[in-house]
């Protein structure tokens, strides 16, 4: 069996290449990541030498590109994790997020129609439905309402996903899951931001009233389910993925200071992030009715570890915030922190 994992130098893609190349010793994983900002082969230096696994460096929107992979390998399964995936940035830089988000599906899909691929995975995000009240979940029956440039680009990834299969009869399937946090976070998201900087005395930048709800998944659960829909998914059908974890971002920052034993005094309440989606939850109860899915890490201990991680790895996101992403840091937080 042959799979092409993209975007596998990514937060996710690593922990679910690992996963993979660990659980399936018999099947050829080959890891496609343009490596951008966001791509680290560091994450991935304990596997790389493995017989089973490969990385090849391009753009999942370089369409000669991808038909030419395609044709070479010869892969029965495309799980597609490649994507812009910061909401932040797409609100900066909408444009970049429309060319890998959407072409770059689109260039995916034409690939593993030409070379009848059994199945083609999209992994997507629950942002798709937009924003909830105080009460009620999504379903895979939601509506579409995608309310960030981000959700906007991975929504019209997922109704090209549809069609393809609709149109075409391609076996496909689509996740949709919660926020994720664990080992390899890049330090722009929430949780590696606030750990990063508590342990650095900065301040914590909270957006808004620090009220937003947010449904975190540990990510090797995140991996087990995308694993489980690989192989058992109905052909055509689309899985929620959340753990039942909601937590409001200010009680995350405080879980986090409190772990680490720093000051709440470092939280600092900043401008809202615009459009910024109040409460996410999900239902994933027909991924664990139809396909036994079961998460094994509950929030306290995950987090706990995740901490651990960050503490025990410094050397991996020292490097990470000592080039771009200080110019990052300072363009989205400058303004609102008051720092040059
Ligand atoms: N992080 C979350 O909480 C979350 C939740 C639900 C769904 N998702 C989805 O899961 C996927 C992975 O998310 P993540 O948080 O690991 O993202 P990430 O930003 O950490 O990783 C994205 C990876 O894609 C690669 N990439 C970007 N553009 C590319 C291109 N044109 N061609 C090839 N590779 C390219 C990057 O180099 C990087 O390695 C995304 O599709 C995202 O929408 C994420």
């Amino acid at each position: 069996m042959k799979l092409l994992v993209t975007g596998g130098a990514g937060f996710i893609g690593s922990n679910f290449v690992r996963y993979m190349v660990n659980k399936y010793p018999d099947y050829n994983i080959v890891n496609l990541d343009l490596l951008t900002y966001a791509g680290n082969l560091e994450n991935l230096k304990d596997i790389e030498n493995k017989p089973n696994y490969k990385f090849v460096r391009g753009d999942i929107a370089d369409r000669d590109f991808v038909q030419g992979l395609f044709q070479e390998e010869k892969f029965d399964f495309v799980i597609n994790f490649a994507a812009e995936s910061h909401v932040d940035r797409s609100i900066t830089d909408p444009g970049i997020f429309v060319q890998t988000n959407i072409q770059g599906t689109l260039a995916l899909l034409d690939a593993a129609k030409s070379f009848d691929v059994k199945k083609y995975l999209q992994v997507s995000t629950d942002e798709v439905y937009g924003t909830l009240g105080e009460t009620g979940y999504f379903t895979e029956e939601t509506p579409l309402a995608a309310n960030s440039p981000y959700s906007a680009s991975k929504a019209g990834a997922d109704l090209l996903v549809r069609a393809y299969h609709e149109t075409f009869g391609l076996p496909v399937n689509i996740t949709r899951c919660s926020n994720n946090y664990g080992p390899y976070h890049f330090p722009e998201k929430l949780i590696p931001l606030m750990i990063i900087n508590a342990l650095n005395d900065k301040e914590l930048p909270v957006y808004g009233d620090g009220l937003n709800i947010r449904d975190w998944l540990y990510v090797e659960d995140h991996c087990q389910a995308i694993d489980l829909v690989l192989h058992k998914g109905r052909d055509g059908e689309v899985y929620n993925v959340g753990g039942n974890n909601e937590r409001t971002n200010i009680d995350i920052v405080k879980t986090i200071l409190k772990q680490l034993g720093k000051p709440e005094s470092l939280i600092k309440y900043v401008k809202d992030r615009p459009g910024h989606d109040r409460r996410y939850a999900i239902d994933a109860t027909k991924l664990r009715t139809e396909l036994g899915w079961q998460p094994k890490h509950n929030f306290d201990t995950g987090i706990k570890e995740t901490i651990d991680w960050y503490l025990n790895n410094r050397e991996w996101w020292e490097n990470i915030i000592s080039g771009e992403y200080q110019e990052y840091f300072k363009s989205q937080y400058g303004d609102r922190l008051g720092v040059e």
